[in-house]
């Protein structure tokens, strides 16, 4: 098997080709604030509705309007939080009306608790919805952030925080000007698989860490931005990495628990494919950690399937494969001649724990372990990485 960081079966970079040109990095690392529209979309495929609502909700519990009903929120985050009592579903906001009306009354959404894109401000004198949770394309995290905030409402928000360290910096503005929380919606920090191994990382199990090497990478079947956000530039920034390669930059940080000092990176985009048209397809980085620690990161929409990440120490070795999915994690620790291989528990608690999480910093204060400051930190990295690509040399953070 050839090498993933094996550049030369790798073409060349071809951003001239594809039309694309890198910003600066602390501007939009590819997307553009304010071009991108929000519109309504059809009932994404294998969704499958609850057959009776949920219990009435505890009078305790946080209730959330969903913002965007497309496969993340339907497939994954609204079945986990029927699965929990801290926090309900209190509101529906789409474009797509008949859609909205179809989940609203499977999940015992009142209709008019109902909202569309563009009267999403009425949501402030809603006392049913104390929060929001924006499961939109990346490149409309921000304005619907700041709308929430401007009704009154805390956020929860999808990864990547937004496309760009400015409208992270908004997001935060708009966040303390409301007085409301912010958290950002990273999964594995909820995983008991990754909590585990950030626990081993953390005791030192491996001894020093002197090397991490992440995948993240898919082959995206055929497809262009004429029908699909994640490959249009606007609405997805760079392309894989805000969306799937986040996950190896957040495993480098949390798996270290330092702060990258610098990034170099290389990105490769084949020629005359539609898919790839404003995105590109594969970024290849390397991150170095103060301790000496390197991180070798690997994130495409154009490589086969991969999700893991190997860490390696002086005493020792971690492997996780898959690292970072919905489910199906594996973890197995090596020191010496001794292997071990650990089940820390069920990697499905991962969606609902988060929502317990958002749902006690909002009713309890307790401090959020993926806040804004986390968010904007990894667009901030990502902006890094391609400026690191844009230059040919390593980037300092
Ligand atoms: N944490 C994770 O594991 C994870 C996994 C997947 C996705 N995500 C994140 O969740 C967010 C949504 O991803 P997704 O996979 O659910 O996307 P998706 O299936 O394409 O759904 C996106 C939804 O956003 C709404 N929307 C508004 N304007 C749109 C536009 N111009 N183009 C397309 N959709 C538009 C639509 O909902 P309406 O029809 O209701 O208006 C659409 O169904 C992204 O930020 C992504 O990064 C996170």
């Amino acid at each position: 098997m050839a090498h993933p960081f094996d550049m030369s079966r790798r073409r060349a970079l071809q951003l001239a080709a594809a039309g694309l040109v890198l910003g600066p990095m602390s501007a939009s690392a590819f997307g553009q604030a304010g071009t991108v529209q929000a519109i309504g979309q059809p009932m994404p495929r294998g969704v499958t509705l609850p057959e009776t609502p949920p219990p009435a909700p505890t009078s305790d519990s946080v209730g959330i309007a969903i913002i965007g009903l497309g496969g993340y929120a339907l497939r994954q985050m609204m079945p986990a939080i029927s699965r929990t009592q801290t926090c309900h579903v209190a509101g529906l906001v789409s474009g797509n009306r008949d859609k909205a009306l179809q989940v609203g009354r499977a999940y015992g959404v009142p209709d008019d608790a109902i909202y569309g894109y563009d009267n999403l401000e009425q949501i402030a004198a809603d006392d049913r919805i104390e929060a929001v949770y924006i499961v939109l394309p990346s490149g409309l995290h921000a304005p619907f952030a700041e709308r929430s905030f401007a009704a009154g409402k805390h956020v929860l928000c999808e990864k990547p925080m937004a496309l760009s360290v400015a409208e992270c910096d908004r997001m935060i503005a708009a966040s303390e000007r409301a007085n409301r929380k912010l958290m950002i919606g990273y999964r594995c920090h909820f995983e008991p698989f990754n909590l585990a191994a950030m626990q081993l990382m953390g005791d030192r199990q491996i001894g020093a860490i002197e090397h991490i090497v992440s995948q993240h990478t898919y082959t995206m079947g055929p497809t262009s931005p004429a029908t699909n956000w994640r490959v249009q530039r606007a609405q997805a920034g760079g392309g894989a990495l805000e969306d799937y390669g986040i996950y190896g930059v957040q495993a480098a940080l949390y798996l270290t628990g330092e702060m990258p000092s610098e990034v170099s990176a290389t990105v490769t985009t084949p020629a005359n494919d539609p898919r790839f048209a404003e995105i590109v397809a594969t970024v290849e980085s390397q991150l170095t950690f103060p301790s000496g620690a390197v991180a070798d990161l690997v994130t495409s929409y154009d490589l086969p399937g991969r999700n893991e990440a190997v860490m390696r120490g002086s005493d020792g070795e971690l492997i996780m494969r898959p690292a970072t999915g919905y489910g199906g994690q594996t973890l197995r620790l090596i020191r010496g001649d001794q292997s071990e291989t650990l089940t820390p528990g069920d990697p499905s608690v991962q969606f609902h724990r988060m929502m317990d999480h958002f749902a006690a910093a909002i009713r309890q204060d307790t401090p959020i372990i993926t806040d804004a400051a986390m968010g904007r930190r990894d667009v901030h990295i990502i902006a890094a990485t391609y400026a690191a690509a844009q230059s040919g040399q390593a980037v300092s953070l």
